[in-house]
């Protein structure tokens, strides 16, 4: 009896020992099985931020300022010569609101547009720009946000584009707007071309005075090829090129 017992106790030992081994051999696998499929997830992730856009947060706009609109008109200036200094994500961020912010739950901006249609677009290639990778970036009035359209320094892409302009690769940063002409001709036909031109000049004019008033140098340029603009800009075909604004410190 006592054998039998010894017996059946080591084959229960043996078994445990077993049993456990098997255990240990589960858990290893399956963690082995984690960590690859962790590692897979890592690099699927890896691979997708790259195809992810790179997007920038802008500084909430301020809406004051010591500069008066007169003293803005009065003396506002084409500028074409600028100190090589960068520019602050701030000022960008006041100049893109300055063109195309939202300012009205509605969705209205500070540049009026026939039939509230917003037919423009506003992009950056920026240059030298304080915590700003350079790089072309589009803006969204929105999300007061950039999403980067292309990685480097395009400013010298661009100036050959505008004719050899000289102060395009000197400004250290260059607003660019394009307009989908459809979304207004959409409603008033041919003479929705008009209207888009029009507004151009109203958000231009908007960037000059906010320049002004953050003590940078601005200058419209309208000279320029229009399908190597578009090239260098990466725009889709929906979009036209209609204006260039180089802007530095004064
Ligand atoms: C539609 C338009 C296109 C322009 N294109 C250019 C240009 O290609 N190159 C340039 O140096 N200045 C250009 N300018 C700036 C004008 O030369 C400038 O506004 C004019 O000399 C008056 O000077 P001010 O802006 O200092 O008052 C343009 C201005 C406008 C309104």
């Amino acid at each position: 009896m006592i054998m039998i017992m010894t017996t059946i106790g080591r084959e229960f030992a043996m078994n445990k020992a077993k049993s456990f081994i098997f255990l240990m051999i589960v858990i290893l696998l399956c963690k082995s099985m984690v960590f690859v499929d962790v590692t897979y997830s890592r690099d699927k992730n890896e691979n997708s931020s790259n195809n992810n856009p790179v997007i920038i947060k802008l500084p909430h706009p301020g809406y004051d300022s010591d500069t008066s609109i007169e003293k803005a008109l009065l003396r506002r200036r084409s500028v074409r010569d600028y100190k090589d200094k960068p520019l602050k994500l701030d000022e960008v961020s006041q100049l893109l609101w300055a063109a195309q912010g939202i300012t009205d739950r509605r969705g209205f901006r500070t540049s009026p547009s026939a039939g509230a249609l917003y037919p423009l677009e506003v992009y950056i290639v920026a240059g030298n720009v304080t915590n700003l990778h350079n790089g072309i970036y589009k803006y969204n009035p929105r999300k007061n946000e950039l999403e980067r359209v292309e990685k480097g320094d395009r400013r010298d892409e661009l100036c050959k584009a505008a004719l050899g302009q000289p102060y395009v690769i000197k400004a250290a940063l260059v607003v660019v707007f394009s307009a989908v002409y459809e979304r207004t001709k959409a409603r008033y036909g041919e003479r929705g071309i008009r209207y888009v031109y029009m507004e151009a000049g109203h958000a231009a004019q908007n960037v000059y005075l906010q320049a002004e008033a953050l003590g940078l140098g601005v200058v419209a340029t309208g000279a320029f090829y229009d399908d190597a603009v578009k090239k260098v800009m990466k725009m889709p075909d929906s979009e036209s090129p209609l204006y260039i604004i180089p802007v530095g410190k004064k």
